[in-house]
């Protein structure tokens, strides 16, 4: 009988290995949060700053209420709305020169804005391009103080000291990490999220699930991003449908995603990814499948590809998602919690791979770069070119 009322940490293999945690500075949570920014930022000391956003944003009133908080305070500052899905190496540029006299840098949005936000306030310091410092604490000099503001209940970039910008020149999405882009606050207002879209509530849901269940089944887990990826799958699965669903109305469902959300980037900052990302950065760079599009497809098929190696843990997630699992194998039960996320997948408005080009020419150079990501060697299993073609085949088979 499966006990999955309660971790076991028998299944926490490494007890020899040194894990660090450094968690950010300070988070403020709750519906109407974001309208405190300007008073946080005059208690943080700050006299001007920059805001990083978008169009959309503009275009709904968001920018404009953080913009009166942060003004109204007395606060000086400087507006770059023109963020793309993707942000670029030339989107940081013209970031940097607007921010150069800043205490702090806001980044407002999605991915799309916090991150070039981050990677700005890395210029700022250190000078250079952004792609001179692409890997893992590459700049010497402390960046600018980062506030971050998700609109979405997705990547978790507000809690997670990493960035990922498009190098379009190589037809490649950079990763840049280190501690110093850790924000130093993150204001998560659930508000916020209530005028999403289905289409971008569903992708953006799907990629806080699969930073979850990725560093819930990495090789790199530890006891604090375990209990953190356990409670950011329990939060997720029941409340994804209803945002989906029912996102204008069902507020608690939007509060549970967006402190999920939450909770999967600071698990997976340790805990790190698996291949379902090293597969949807390729898919991301070189097709524009939207980020949260290209894992909520790739999820599903890693995990059946995966459970082998971790049956415990993909068991484990059957009862996260309500299963009863009673009485079940652990396999059996683990093969449960792959179907879960099949099913949810049946269920969300998501695109199919073909809707965006992608066709079987194209699965041989996907594969290559899916080779070349960070996270590759901490996915449970190990993976090969010829294992990735396979599982693109099998992710060209879905939502069709
Ligand atoms: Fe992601």
């Amino acid at each position: 009988m499966l006990n999955l009322s309660s971790l076991d940490y028998s299944v926490f293999k490494d007890k020899k290995s040194i894990f660090s945690w450094a968690p950010s500075g300070a988070i403020l949570f709750g519906n109407g949060a974001a309208k405190r920014t300007g008073e946080e930022l005059k208690k943080l000391g700050v006299k001007k700053a920059t805001l990083v956003t978008d169009q959309g944003l503009v275009k709904f009133g968001i920018a404009d209420k953080i913009i009166q908080s942060v003004t109204g305070a007395g606060i000086k500052l400087d507006v770059y709305d023109e963020c793309k899905p993707d942000s670029s190496v030339e989107t940081v540029d013209k970031i940097v020169a607007l921010a150069k006299d800043s205490d702090v840098v806001i980044g407002l949005g999605g991915g799309s804005s916090m991150d070039p936000a981050k990677a700005a306030a890395i210029l700022v310091t250190n000078g250079g391009s952004i792609r001179d410092y692409q890997g893992c604490d590459k700049f010497t000099a402390a960046p600018l103080p980062i506030v971050a503001i998700p609109t979405a209940a997705g990547t978790g970039s507000e809690c997670t000291p990493f960035a990922v910008i498009a190098d379009r020149q190589r037809a490649w999405k950079m990763p840049v990490g280190g501690t110093g882009i850790m924000p130093a606050l993150a204001i998560c207002d659930p508000e916020l999220t209530y005028s999403l879209p289905a289409s971008v509530t569903a992708a953006t849901g799907m990629d806080a699930l699969t930073h979850a269940i990725e560093a819930y089944t990495s090789r790199c887990t530890e006891p604090i991003s375990d209990a953190l990826a356990v409670q950011a799958i329990k939060l997720i699965a029941p409340a994804i449908r209803p945002v989906v669903y029912r996102g204008d109305s069902d507020k608690d469902a939007r509060y549970d995603m967006m402190m999920g959300a939450m909770l999967a980037g600071y698990a997976f900052t340790t805990a790190s990814l698996g291949i379902s990302h090293c597969m949807a950065h390729p898919l991301g760079a070189q097709y524009h499948v939207p980020h949260g599009v290209a894992n909520a497809l790739c999820l599903p098929v890693v995990m059946e590809f995966n459970m082998g190696a971790w049956p415990e843990h993909y068991a484990d997630i059957a009862g996260f998602f309500g299963e009863d699992t009673y009485g079940m194998s652990v396999r059996e039960a683990a093969k449960v919690g792959v179907q879960c996320v099949y099913e949810l997948l049946e269920d969300m408005p998501i695109k199919p791979l073909e809707s965006f080009g992608v066709t079987e020419d194209g699965l041989e150079r996907l594969a290559d770069d899916a080779m070349e990501g960070g996270d590759r060697p901490n996915n449970a299993r190990m993976t090969t070119k010829d294992d990735f073609i396979q599982l693109y085949k099998k992710v060209m088979t879905l939502k069709k």
